[in-house]
């Protein structure tokens, strides 16, 4: 079975050089159909950084069950509008002054387009206060969309032992509220969502590698920890939009005859990931959620007992010596992901089924060694299949896809590398 693809691979990408990075169509939208089914009734944003390719994502957000883009940075938003992109969210805040200012003016040109930034502090409305006043010195006075990040970690112990992402200190109702309050006294700021990511439910696999025989220790403490972080974050999360929502509506009653820019409620509450959808879904206030991930199935994705995405982009490197029995050498094929640098986060040997990094080199600068019995059948010049461990990371090594449909190859599309474009 494994074999069949490896030969359907390399009968398809016969007349590509390696190294060359492929992605399965056929995976890509078995992958997006699971997503959207595991969503449902939720709208899917689509995670860019898991992406990072202009051309799969518009082709992504074509279809039903996906709506706007979750971008990783202001200038890769800016770069998306530019190419037509309308709804975007960025994830992460930013301190990017320069960027800000051309947000402004977009926004003052463009009042379709809705870029929304991402905040959690006085200090970044400060900043963007400041940004704004230098561009609305020569422009018309925009206003800018903001959303809320709330801290989805998990706290107990009171409060001594906190697991989860360090991201957002906004994590009681009380402090969204003020945020809020914050945010609706400045003229030159919309509120209009609320984001809330649960890296601890959405990005960590539920069944580490390590248990035989049933569900490992640390297996079971994973998932005991993930049901009592979601049930916490839903009440919490729930307190904290009503909080927001409370205060939006007293601002905007008691400013009704001023030109306030505020609406009178939140656009949207995005939760989650790829790794949750389930559980964030849900949630009665969350109105959408976001995956990228499980589009291209990476390596750290098999860790989960919900779903199993299909591994759809892979890359080839070709064989190109052979050091000893059961060991060839591969060029290049150090494509670390990023994280706590730890073995999960080498690419994973995937087709011809059978070979493993060696412990000893890893997955090298400029060429990596691959042991098992399989690697006898293979001569110089053939290629091995790889994962990434994470999804949009890969694209950063590659400056095009190509695309696999059947047995063809049938279209080759830039990655945001392969458009000149290096956000993070
Ligand atoms: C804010 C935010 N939302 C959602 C996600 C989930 O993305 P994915 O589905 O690619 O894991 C991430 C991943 O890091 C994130 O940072």
């Amino acid at each position: 079975m494994a074999d069949a693809t490896y030969e359907r691979l390399e009968r398809a990408t016969a007349e590509l050089e390696a190294p060359f990075a492929v992605v399965d169509l056929d995976a890509l939208w078995a992958n997006a159909e699971d997503l959207v089914r595991r969503a449902a009734p939720k709208p899917i944003r689509l995670a860019s950084k898991s992406v990072r390719c202009r051309a799969l994502q518009e082709r992504v957000l074509a279809r039903p069950g996906f709506v706007g883009t979750l971008a990783f940075t202001l200038p890769e938003a800016l770069w998306l509008a530019s190419h037509g992109a309308e709804d975007l969210v960025v994830a992460y805040p930013t301190a990017d002054r320069q960027a800000l200012r051309a947000l402004a003016v977009l926004t003052a040109e463009r009042p379709a387009v809705r870029v929304t930034v991402m905040v959690d502090s006085l200090e970044q409305l400060d900043l963007i206060d400041r940004a704004l006043a230098r561009a609305q010195s020569d422009r018309d006075a925009a206003v800018l969309r903001v959303c809320i990040d709330l801290d989805a970690g998990w706290w107990t112990l009171g409060g001594r032992v906190r697991i989860g992402a360090k991201r957002s200190p906004i994590h009681t109702p009380e402090q969204a509220a003020a945020l809020a309050r914050a945010i609706l006294a400045r003229g030159d700021l919309a509120l209009v969502g609320i984001m809330s990511y649960e890296a601890q439910i959405a990005g960590l696999g539920d069944t580490p590698p390590g248990g035989r025989i049933g569900p490992s220790l640390r297996a079971r403490a994973i998932r005991a920890m993930q049901a009592l972080s979601a049930r916490e974050l839903a009440v919490r999360r729930a307190a904290a939009v009503a909080a927001v929502q409370q205060t939006i509506g007293e601002s905007s009653s008691s400013s009704s005859s001023s030109s306030s820019s505020s609406s009178s409620s939140l656009e949207f509450v995005n939760g989650g990931g790829t790794g949750s959808l389930e559980s964030t879904a849900s949630e009665g206030a969350v109105t959408e959620v976001t995956a990228g991930s499980g589009l291209y199935g990476p390596g750290l994705f098999d860790a989960y007992r919900a779903f199993t995405p299909r591994p759809a982009a892979l890359f080839a490197l070709p064989v190109v010596r052979r050091p000893g029995s059961g060991v060839v050498t591969v060029l290049g094929g150090g494509y670390l992901a990023s994280g706590p640098a730890d073995r999960a986060r080498l690419p994973r040997p995937h087709l011809p089924a059978g070979l493993r990094l060696d412990s000893q080199e890893g997955a090298g600068e400029v060429q990596t060694p691959l042991l098992g019995a399989v690697a006898d059948t293979l001569a110089i010049g053939d290629r091995v299949y790889l994962r990434h461990a994470k999804a949009g990371e890969l694209c950063e090594r590659f400056s095009s896809l190509h695309l696999l449909e059947g047995e063809r190859i049938v279209d080759e599309v830039p990655t945001y590398r392969g458009e000149g474009q290096c956000f993070l």
